[in-house]
């Protein structure tokens, strides 16, 4: 058989010479070959067969270099037509040199770095064979129950954006063909993270226009950035399984984004239509999931086996298989797997090589937030003489590492306690972890870890979650510290030496208790490889803290969901409105005057605010300004500020503007994150800041689900996180 694909015909006119080749291959291609290419099999054994029979589009999870050079051969010796075959992985914070999780990314709040982060696991996964991930996902979670808040972004709708668009552009670089490039996937589509109580998979109830003010806005930023594929979610958004969601994958995506990228399932996505009560088998999932506009199944078998039977019996047009197939063909021509279907990965970087350890070790450190520093006790200086290490974390090379690293290894891994021994030499090191892992809950080892303490000028304490306890189907209902770790502080604490914390967690944690027998707090998430050098370099001040928290922390649980951009209700509280549950007399009357929205146990703020994070230096804000303070609608508003750090550190802050709408035909958020920037200023400098928006981005949904950006009083704050007070009025004309 002779196939049109390496050869560009002379004299096409206007004809792209790709489209020829695709339409040239569809032409000659059976409808089993073309339901072929719309299937991904999971791993590098067993497939032999179908790949000969061109039954495999693509081959999930095999990574050995060999096996897949093995598979590609077949594919396109053996098989009828010759066509390549995509191998994709889930590569979500690295291959090899792993990344801070991606909550941990987020806090860098340091989009450009993001990138390079994702170009380096491109350019290592590339280097194997593998040309397609499975990220960015980019949920927006506003539940720290839910396990995969730690591959997420955080709650916020604009970061979200800024981070999945870095990635897929780390990934994609500007062409896929490029040496080191691949497809990236935004997931999961739609509203996974919104899953009720937190619980994975769980149903997903949000208001149309919600989710397009929410939750569609970070997907939409990638398509807009050229995401390559796009993957459904697991779970039903409104009743309706995303994975054969018509208003979801055909009104929103085809119709109105006009998206034309790849849709692909979730991992058995589609029979699990069945499973949630929408199918009565899988022929009928296959039928709800291609129909709605899927393209590719995820290791499941429906399209396989029946969507032959759907197109003969008619209920499926073929024209609907020749455009999946197009899809699947087109991606493989642009990652250029027809030209170059083999890998040689002597003929790219070498893995882990130092400027990806570097990258891994700058992303780490940026990440970390500073929650307290009494004192300052941070940074180190000179009066330590003797540290004790202590903590389940502390030389844990698996857990700092994080979920879904598939292809991490810890032996790879640079623990705090090896980076800090190492800088601080290790006859001033006394180590001690005092527990086992972070779930221990016995104090057996409580007594070595208090000598070690009592030896030491300063107590290190390396807490969290071990990686396990977040990720898919990771979630938790009580998410405070595991095992005895608030009695190690509490125990520790007793020897009245300082006593710094440094947490390593997916997702935010409540200890509000035991905050203040702590001197410092660092939270450092799943910092990656590099977590031990990031760490070292926080601790002594060789770095200065610039992270700040994507994410609300919630003083306990109960109080989830709780988000900075929340509505303001009717009955808002305040500190003055706050009934406290203790100051309630004994029968006292029940009164509906004066009342507002809290709890009467834990008030109605967070333990620390979206946004927030210290530093060791001090930030001053000043002269905020807005051009003009009367906008029309089209045009931009121009916000300046200035910024001086009054500290003695040089130090970054990452500035951030907020605004709301104060009137408006449907309720807005009482603020909401317009932009941010991240500012490096030496002692005593001062910069001028510039922050430009445009009254579109002031737009909502309303209730004819029109997107609109109404005329009226706004607000506008700037400052270092979500609760800053330092405010200025503006307004759009009518
Ligand atoms: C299930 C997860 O939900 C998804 O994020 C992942 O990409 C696939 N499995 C493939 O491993």
């Amino acid at each position: 058989m002779v196939i049109l694909v390496s050869s560009c015909k002379s004299g096409l006119g206007d004809y792209d010479p790709t489209e020829y080749k695709i339409d040239s291959l569809l032409s000659v291609m059976t409808v089993e070959e073309k339901i072929g290419q719309l299937i991904q099999e999971n791993g590098g054994q067993g497939h032999d067969e179908d790949i000969k029979r061109g039954r495999v589009g693509s081959v999930l999870n095999e990574v050995n270099t060999e096996n897949i050079n093995r598979l590609q051969q077949l594919a396109i010796d053996s098989s009828r037509l010759g066509i390549p075959i995509i191998f994709a992985r889930d590569v979500i914070h690295g291959f090899k040199t792993i990344f801070p999780i991606p909550l941990g990314l987020a806090a860098t709040f340091n989009p450009e770095l993001i990138e390079k982060t994702a170009a380096i696991a491109a350019m290592e996964a590339a280097s194997v064979g593998i040309r397609w991930t499975f990220s960015p996902m980019i949920d927006v979670c506003r539940d720290p129950r839910w396990g995969r808040i730690a591959e997420s972004f955080g709650e916020d709708t604009h970061l979200q954006s800024l981070m999945g668009e870095a990635m897929v552009k780390g990934y994609q670089a500007s062409a896929l063909n490029r040496q080191g490039s691949i497809a990236s996937c935004a997931k999961h589509f739609v509203a996974y993270g919104a899953a009720e109580g937190g619980r994975d998979y769980n149903t997903v109830s949000v208001p149309e226009n919600e989710l397009r003010d929410v939750y569609l806005p970070p997907f939409k930023a990638c398509v807009d950035a050229g995401v390559a594929t796009l993957m459904t979610a697991f779970n039903e958004v409104n009743g309706v399984p995303a994975s054969g969601n018509r208003f979801l994958l055909d009104r929103i995506l085809q119709q109105e984004w006009q998206y034309k990228g790849l849709v692909v399932s979730d991992w058995e996505s589609i029979p699990q239509m069945q499973t949630h009560g929408y199918t009565t088998d899988l022929k009928e999932s296959a039928f709800e999931a291609f129909d709605a506009g899927m393209h590719m199944e995820m290791n499941s078998k429906g399209f396989a086996e029946y969507l032959k039977e759907l197109i003969d019996e008619g209920r499926i047009p073929s024209g609907m298989l020749d455009d999946a197939a197009r899809k699947i063909l087109e991606l493989k021509f642009r990652l250029g797997l027809f030209d170059n279907p083999y890998t040689f990965p002597e003929n790219f970087p070498a893995l882990l090589n130092e400027d990806h350890k570097e990258v891994a070790r700058q992303a780490a450190a940026e990440s970390v937030v500073l929650l307290k520093n009494k004192g300052p006790v941070l940074p180190l200086g000179a009066e330590i003489h003797k540290i004790a290490i202590i903590g389940p974390l502390a030389n844990s090379p698996h857990d700092q590492l994080g979920t879904w690293i598939f292809d991490g290894d810890k032996r790879d891994a640079i623990t705090p306690l090896e980076s800090i021994t190492e800088y601080f030499g290790s006859s001033n090191i006394q180590y001690a972890p005092g527990m086992e892992i972070s779930r221990t809950k016995t104090r057996e080892g409580f007594n070595r870890a208090l000598q070690a303490a009592k030896n030491a000028d300063i107590i290190l304490l390396f807490l969290g979650e071990e990686s396990i306890l977040s990720g898919e189907s990771h979630c938790r209902a009580d998410i405070g510290l595991p095992g005895a770790q608030e009695e190690l502080v509490q125990t520790l604490s007793e020897t009245g030496k300082p006593l710094v914390v440094i947490v390593m967690a997916g997702r935010p944690l409540t200890f509000e208790k035991v905050l203040p027998k702590i001197d410092a707090l660092l939270y450092a998430w799943h910092p990656g490889t590099m977590a031990g050098p990031a760490l070292r370099d926080i601790l002594f001040g060789i770095e200065c803290p610039s992270g700040k928290l994507p994410v609300t922390f919630p003083r306990h649980v109960g109080q989830v969901p709780l988000y900075y951009n929340h509505k303001n209700t009717g009955k808002p509280a305040t500190d003055l409105t706050w009934e406290r549950m203790d100051d309630i007399p004994a029968e006292a009357a029940q009164l509906s005057i004066g009342n507002t929205s809290h709890y009467l146990d834990y008030g109605f703020k967070p333990w620390f605010p979206f946004g927030f994070g210290l530093s060791y230096t001090h930030f001053e804000y000043s002269d905020f300004r807005v051009k003009p303070a009367e906008v029309s609608p089209g045009d931009s508003i121009v916000f300046y500020a200035s910024l001086k750090n009054t500290g003695e550190y040089a130090g970054t802050e990452v500035v951030q503007l907020y605004i709301r709408d104060m009137v408006a035909s449907r309720t807005r958020p009482v603020r909401e994150l317009k932009a941010f920037q991240r500012v490096t200023l030496e002692p005593g400098e001062i910069k001028d800041i510039t922050m430009k928006i445009h009254t579109s981005q002031l737009g909502f949904h309303n209730q004819d689900m029109d997107y609109v950006t109404e005329a009226g009083d706004f607000k506008a704050w700037i400052g270092g996180d979500s609760e800053t007070s330092y405010e200025l009025d503006f307004s759009i004309k009518k």
